[in-house]
């Protein structure tokens, strides 16, 4: 009998403890979200957030079948890994650390060893690239300046406003013995002049915006850049992206130059071997 009370006794000052830590969490993140659905929507990164917080609640977003073939992830990765990661930690926004590992596999294999990328954001994707191609490699990026927000020749998807609308782009490549070999870009990809860089690069990165129209008019963008064995990659072909696997799903079926269009297993990017493109057009 006393027994019991003694432990129901722990119980309760556990519970209370439990509480006193949790309640100013709970009071803190109680009156973000008052600021959050009021005068917080007026900041792009707030707006991305509630749509995270629709989806968390099951909010249906329209599904894309994703009908590419898959290509298994050993015929990409060495199995003995020799490559420079940098900067692992991963932001909302940047790929995941297998798919930078992939990249950079694929950036150590890049000839000519220049790479071109579409959507800058804080520069980890750039800043591995750089360090991962063969000696005098240099990685041509561009980005959507902020103040090239409500300026796009297409509409940009919804959410993606936050990673346009950032302090400073190519952040983590700023100050970096990498930064010599990078060029920074400025522009929207969709009236960007490309012709300096046609037919010059070995590897094109597409990340940019995950609208339909900019992903249909990157590709064709990244088709002209590519030198003759390039390889394309292009990052976000899952279903919180629609428009993605729309536009590749139709690529891949409408020009028989991509017919070879593969997602690399256990990521979201998709490949293009310009030379079996060229072989089987
Ligand atoms: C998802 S982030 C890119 C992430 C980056 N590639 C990485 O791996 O970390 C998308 C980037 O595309 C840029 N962007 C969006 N629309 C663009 C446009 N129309 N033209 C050029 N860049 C654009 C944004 O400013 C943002 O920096």
């Amino acid at each position: 009998m006393f027994r019991t009370v003694g432990l129901g006794n722990r119980s309760l000052l556990f519970m209370l403890a439990a509480t006193r830590r949790f309640l100013p969490k709970y009071l803190y993140a109680l009156a973000s979200s008052i600021f959050l659905f009021t005068a917080g929507v007026f900041y792009s990164r707030h707006r991305f957030l509630i749509f995270q917080i629709a989806k968390h609640f099951g909010l249906k977003m329209p599904q894309e079948k994703e009908s590419l073939a898959v290509l298994p992830l050993s015929e990409i990765l060495s199995p003995k890994l020799d490559l420079t990661l940098l900067e692992p930690l991963v932001e909302g926004g940047n790929v995941s650390i297998l798919e930078l590992m992939v990249i950079t596999q694929l950036a150590q294999r890049a000839d000519p060893p220049i790479a071109f990328e579409i959507g800058t954001f804080d520069g980890r994707t750039t800043l591995n690239i750089a360090a991962n191609l063969k000696a005098d490699g240099n990685v041509y990026t561009l980005d959507l300046p902020r103040t090239g927000l409500g300026e796009t020749q297409f509409e940009l998807a919804p959410g993606e406003e936050a990673f346009v609308d950032k302090k400073e782009s190519g952040a983590r490549f700023a100050e970096t013995n990498y930064a010599r070999r990078i060029t920074q870009l400025f522009g929207d990809s969709a009236t960007f002049d490309f012709s300096p860089y046609q037919g010059k690069a070995g590897l094109i990165f597409v990340d940019g915006s995950h609208a339909f129209d900019y992903v249909r008019q990157d590709s064709v963008s990244a088709l002209r850049l590519a030198a003759e064995n390039a390889v394309i990659l292009w990052h976000d072909y899952q279903q919180d992206w629609p428009g993605v696997i729309r536009a590749l799903n139709e690529l891949q079926q409408s020009n028989p130059a991509c017919r070879s269009l593969t997602r690399i297993e256990g990521t979201s990017l998709v490949m293009l071997k310009c030379e079996d493109s060229r072989r089987s057009a």
